[in-house]
Order: C-alpha cells, then sequence, then structure tokens
C-alpha cells in the first residue's frame, strides 16, 4: 500500500527520497511527506494530502537543507483521512525524532490511550503517530533509536514496516517489519531502504530482502540486520534483474499503455529457458522432487483480482493437461472456509506485487498444514515467493499502472508451463500433446503483437463509446475469466460499471439486463478449434441482439459466422483454445485505457486504489 524509502549518504537527499518516491508512487497516492536531518542537526519536516507533485511544489516554494540522512513516504489512508496532518512522517520525542508506516497497528487505540493518560499530545488521528510517540518516549528512557525500536515493535499488533531517524543520532536510520515489505539496497558509501527494489533502483541494483521481524540498520558504511531481540541475523545480497529505464514511461502517455505494448515480451521472457524442443522444463518445479509432484491429487489456486482471473485461466489448463482437479479460490475467502487440505494438495498463489497480504495470508494458513505451495510471481524476493516452497517467476519486468496488464498475460503464461511440466511429470500428457502446446508459444510474442495492433481500432470505438454508462462482457470456457477482467478493467480505470458473465448464464438472469444499445462485448471461441462452443456463443450473439444490444465480437480472423449479428468485429490471430485468451484480453484492456483517457482520468492511478494491497 504505502510507499517507504530511506537514505543515508553523500548525495542531495532530498532528490534521493523524491527519486524514490516517484517510483513507489504506484503504491498509494492519497499523500506524500519527506523528513529529513538538516544541516543545524534538526528534524525538518514537509507533507502534503495529495498526489505527489504537490509535495513537489511545496519543496521548491519551501525547500528543505538536508545532510545526508532521511525518509520519505507515499500514503494509501488507512487509520485517518488523506489530510496534511495525518501526512507522513509523525515526528516523535519533541520533534527530535522522525518516523514513517506502511501497515496498520490494529492495537493502536489502546495504545493512544496509554500515551495520552501519560501527557502526550497527539495532533492526528493516525495509528502512526502513536507509534512515533512511543519510540519517542523508549529514546528519551533508553537513550537510542535501535534499543526503543526494539521495545517498541513486539507491542504493536498489526502489521507494519517503521522507519526512523533521530536528530541525535544522523546518518542512521533504522527499520523494522513485521508482515509488509522491506528491502534494503546496498551502494558504495551510501545505503538505501525501500518498500521495493524501484525505491533505489536508480542508484543500486545491490539488494537484500529483510526477512520478517527482523530491524535494519542502515549507515552510508554499514547495513546491519537483527532480529527483534537483538540478536544478528546473516543476510544474502541479491542483484534486480531490471534496471531504472524498465520501469520509466519510456515515451507512452501512461505506464498502462506501455505495459500493454510490453505484453509480448512479457510472455517471451516468462517462457524462455524454460521451454525447448524436447519439452517444458521448470526447474524450480524439478527441485520439489517428480515423487512429490506425482503425488499431488488436488490443486487450488489463490489468488486476488485480476490475478485470480488468470488463474481461472489457468485452472482450465492444468487440468486439462495435468488432469488434476483444479479450483480457484479468492485468498481472502479461502482461509475463511477452513478448507480440506492434505499433504498431496498443492497451492499455487498467484500474486504480480508478492506482497498482497491475503494471499500471504492464505499462502501461510497453507504450508502450517502440510500443503506443498508453489508461487507464481513477478516480484524477485518478495514475501510471497519467499515464504513457498517453489517460486516460479513471471518476467513481465515492472508493472507500475494500478491496472494489471503485461502482469496478467505473464501469469497466465506461468500456469500454463506448470500445467505442461506436471502433466508430463504425471504421465498424463503425451509428447506429442506437449510438442503441439510448445510450438504455440513459438508464435504467441508475434500474435500477441498484432493483437496490441488493434490499439487504432479500439481507439475509435471508444471514441464513439465516451458516453457508454454501462458495458457487459460474454465469454465461455477460458473467455469466461477473460470476460470478468474485461469488465474490472472498465471500472477500475473508467469507472463505469460493467460486468462479465458467463455466456451459457445469461440465460439465467442477466439477459434482463439487455436493452435497446446496451453495448455488450462478446469472446468468440474459434470455429476451427471449438465448433460446438463457438456456435453455442453465436446463439448467445443473436439472442441479445434479437433485444436491442450493440454487440462487439471478439473474433479470430476469417471467423465471419458472427457478421450478420455484430455491431463491431475485433479480429485476432489464430490460436489454439488455450492461447486465445492470452489475445482477446489485449483489446479489452486498451479499451478500458481509451474510455479512461476519453473521460479526462488518471488511467495509471486510478481513485480509491493502490497497486500492492499490503493490508486484509
Ligand atoms: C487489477 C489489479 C488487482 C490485482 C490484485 C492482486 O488490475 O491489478 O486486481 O490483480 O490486487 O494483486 P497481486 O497480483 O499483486 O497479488
Amino acid at each position: 500500500m504505502c510507499g517507504i524509502v530511506g537514505y543515508v549518504g553523500p548525495n542531495d537527499t532530498v532528490e534521493v527520497l523524491l527519486n524514490g518516491l516517484r517510483r513507489l508512487e504506484y503504491r498509494g497516492y492519497d499523500s506524500a511527506g519527506v523528513a529529513v536531518i538538516d544541516d543545524a542537526h534538526e528534524i525538518s519536516v514537509r507533507k502534503r494530502s495529495g498526489k505527489l507533485a504537490r509535495l513537489e511544489e511545496l519543496l521548491e516554494a519551501n525547500p528543505l537543507q538536508a545532510a545526508g540522512t532521511g525518509i520519505g513516504h507515499t500514503r494509501w489512508a488507512t487509520h485517518g483521512g488523506p489530510t496534511d496532518a495525518n501526512a507522513h512522517p509523525h515526528l516523535g520525542d519533541g520533534g527530535k525524532l522522525a518516523l514513517i508506516h506502511n501497515g496498520i497497528v490494529e492495537n493502536f487505540a489502546e495504545l493512544r490511550e496509554e500515551l495520552e493518560g501519560d501527557g502526550v499530545d497527539l495532533i492526528s488521528e493516525t495509528d502512526t503517530e502513536v507509534v512515533a510517540a512511543l519510540v519517542g518516549r523508549e529514546v528519551a528512557r533508553q537513550g537510542d533509536l535501535e534499543t526503543a525500536f526494539r521495545s517498541v515493535v513486539t507491542r504493536l499488533e498489526g502489521t507494519f514496516t517503521l522507519l526512523a531517524m533521530h536528530r541525535d543520532e544522523p546518518g542512521k536510520v533504522v527499520a523494522a517489519r513485521h508482515h509488509s515489505p522491506l528491502v534494503v539496497g546496498l551502494g558504495d558509501g551510501e545505503n538505501f531502504l525501500g518498500s521495493d527494489v524501484a525505491a533505489f533502483v536508480s542508484s543500486t541494483r545491490r539488494a537484500v530482502a529483510v526477512d520478517e521481524d527482523n530491524i535494519a540498520v542502515i549507515t552510508p558504511e554499514e547495513v546491519r540486520i537483527t532480529d527483534f531481540a537483538g540478536h544478528p541475523v546473516e543476510f544474502e545480497e541479491f542483484e534486480v534483474e531490471w534496471d531504472a529505464e524498465a520501469a520509466d514511461k519510456g515515451g507512452w502517455s501512461s505506464f498502462m499503455a506501455k505495459e500493454i505494448n510490453d505484453q509480448p515480451d512479457a510472455v517471451e521472457n516468462t517462457v524462455r529457458g524454460r521451454v525447448s524442443p524436447s519439452g517444458v522444463e521448470i526447474p524450480e518445479l524439478t527441485a520439489l522432487g517428480d515423487e512429490r509432484l506425482r503425488g499431488i491429487d488436488r490443486i487450488i489456486i489463490i489468488a486476488c483480482g485480476t490475478a485470480s482471473y488468470a488463474g481461472q485461466v489457468g485452472a482450465y489448463a492444468i487440468e486439462q493437461w495435468a488432469r488434476i482437479p483444479v479450483e480457484v479460490q479468492l485468498s481472502h475467502e479461502f482461509r475463511y472456509r477452513e478448507p480440506v487440505l492434505s499433504d498431496r494438495t498443492m497451492v499455487i498463489s498467484v500474486s504480480q506485487s508478492g506482497e498482497t497480504m491475503d494471499t500471504l495470508m492464505a499462502v501461510k494458513y497453507a504450508a502450517e498444514r502440510g500443503v506443498t505451495t508453489v508461487s507464481v510471481c513477478n516480484t524477485q524476493s518478495a514475501t510471497i515467493p519467499r515464504e513457498s516452497d517453489a517460486a516460479v517467476y513471471t518476467h513481465a519486468g515492472p508493472e507500475v499502472a494500478v491496472a494489471s496488464t503485461k502482469a496478467f498475460v505473464a501469469q497466465i503464461t506461468a500456469l500454463y508451463l506448470i500445467g505442461l511440466h506436471l502433466g508430463r511429470v504425471k504421465g498424463a500428457l503425451s509428447a506429442e500433446a506437449a510438442a503441439q502446446a510448445i510450438a504455440q508459444f513459438d508464435e504467441l510474442p508475434a500474435k500477441v503483437r498484432e493483437a496490441v495492433d488493434t490499439h487504432e481500432q479500439i481507439a475509435q470505438l471508444a471514441h464513439w463509446m465516451a458516453d457508454t454508462r454501462s458495458v457487459l462482457f460474454l465469454g465461455r470456457h477460458v473467455g469466461y475469466p477473460i470476460a470478468l477482467e474485461g469488465a474490472l478493467k472498465l471500472k477500475e480505470i473508467a469507472y463505469i460499471h460493467a460486468e462479465g458473465f458467463a455466456a451459457g448464464e445469461l440465460k439465467h438472469g442477466p439477459i434482463a439486463l439487455i436493452d435497446h444499445g446496451q453495448p455488450v462485448f462478446v469472446l468468440v471461441p474459434s470455429p476451427r478449434t471449438s465448433p460446438l462452443m463457438h456456435s453455442k456463443v453465436v446463439s448467445n450473439i443473436q439472442e441479445i441482439r434479437a433485444r436491442g444490444a450493440r454487440v462487439i465480437a471478439v473474433v479470430e480472423k476469417g471467423d465471419t459466422a458472427v457478421l450478420p449479428y455484430a455491431d463491431d468485429v475485433i479480429r485476432l490471430p489464430l490460436a489454439d483454445a488455450f492461447f486465445e485468451p492470452l489475445l482477446q484480453v489485449v483489446p479489452l484492456q486498451w479499451f478500458a485505457l481509451e474510455l479512461s483517457t476519453a473521460k479526462g482520468l488518471d488511467v495509471d492511478q486510478p481513485r480509491n486504489l493502490a497497486k500492492s494491497v499490503t493490508v486484509e
């Protein structure tokens, strides 16, 4: 949710912090703030409600003189509205300490009461100010920030990453994490802290993922990590796979436009090294041992939002290829239903960020019950892959727009590879059938590129439909989750009411929504590979058309059966049934983007949302 950055070093502190916040703004954009230890060895703060640009204006009008130590925050409001007073950093110890926080402190009300009983004045409504006051009180009592942190963190219930600095300890930032992400960036004579590597990737690609319930202390020369009790913890460095340019807009009007355009590469990079003419092999699954994989008799895919729709598409293919029953559950529903699990169950989590709290908690729940956990994740060294038995990374590159696009196609691709791997290991899939699927992967990037090239046609369509107030999406089989995804994209960034339905469900209720001029996107399966489903969907089109719907048919090239009943036809390259969704989703992404743009909205940062949902 919130984005956090910390810096100690000789470079322009405010610029380093702002640079980090610009790259982290996708995590939350309700307010932003920075604090530095200034030339006079005092803490100075600038913070403002609204997007980062407002903080930048404030800093221009009222600059900070920083002396090499600072912290910065971009907020997605939880406790307390997005006001200037509630923005982070918050102060403690009479203004000598500044602190920022990502997460929710659940017992903040009783802690607040305790502080107020102690005569401490609190000026904001946030849980964070309570923590700042507690740490400040402990510094005053115990003498140093690190000791103070250790006594406070064990009193906090909920989730947190905390960063703090104290004017009496310049050149040092102390951080702690509990169920919320934290990474260290290792520089030369400078060090960084961040919610993710984007915070510092323009300065260094050397990083360390801080483990659960650890405290990190950075100075320009040193990084130290301990557990909450103060015992030193060994840590491993990793190299960030992408560079700062990959997370730049690169001339596109929005990150989302760039990321839609990145999709052919996202697919190709996710397949690379895992497919050869002799078959599919995912080394991370091989490492689990074939015996263990052969024993799996049930798979549950857990995810939220777009990632869950990728899971739904993947489920059809994994079940077909591996002949293992697969179900998909929303992460936040999973553990509350007390699912029946065994050591022969595999839970596959799907998460772009690898930090979604609902999914993380579901993975932990499954792991505690002896289930084999596999993570499909796009973010190196994120918490979910590190908590899982195996991590199958998607290689879509950094996804910055809040609306997920390239991660989605990469997730489906990774799930397909898992299905093929399991199918072969279980002996359920013939070498010929696997080879046929592998051949589709070879052609996929070029076909996705053709789907991306529908942009101009879709922009025209969106222009005509700029006043649309409701859009429906219909799909069957793997087209059904794509209908759900098309609707989600439209709700999310164009704030338009949209619903996705399984085409077969139409007559069981939703057809009552069809009125004169109601736009309906229909994802039409191929008449070559799925003739039966194709004819059923064409019948559905006739039924809604007869009731006045405006039909936008997404078909494969050469399908003429729909022409008499469609107002608009979007043509896509030919692909086998399982590969159609990877093409069909692309025009729906463009459609949402173009309608959002036509309404003058912020495509990349839709209201009320944040990219990485690290609270339950
Ligand atoms: C929608 C979207 C969200 C995410 C969901 C899960 O465009 O991006 O629905 O898919 O919040 O996030 P991750 O994949 O990071 O677990």
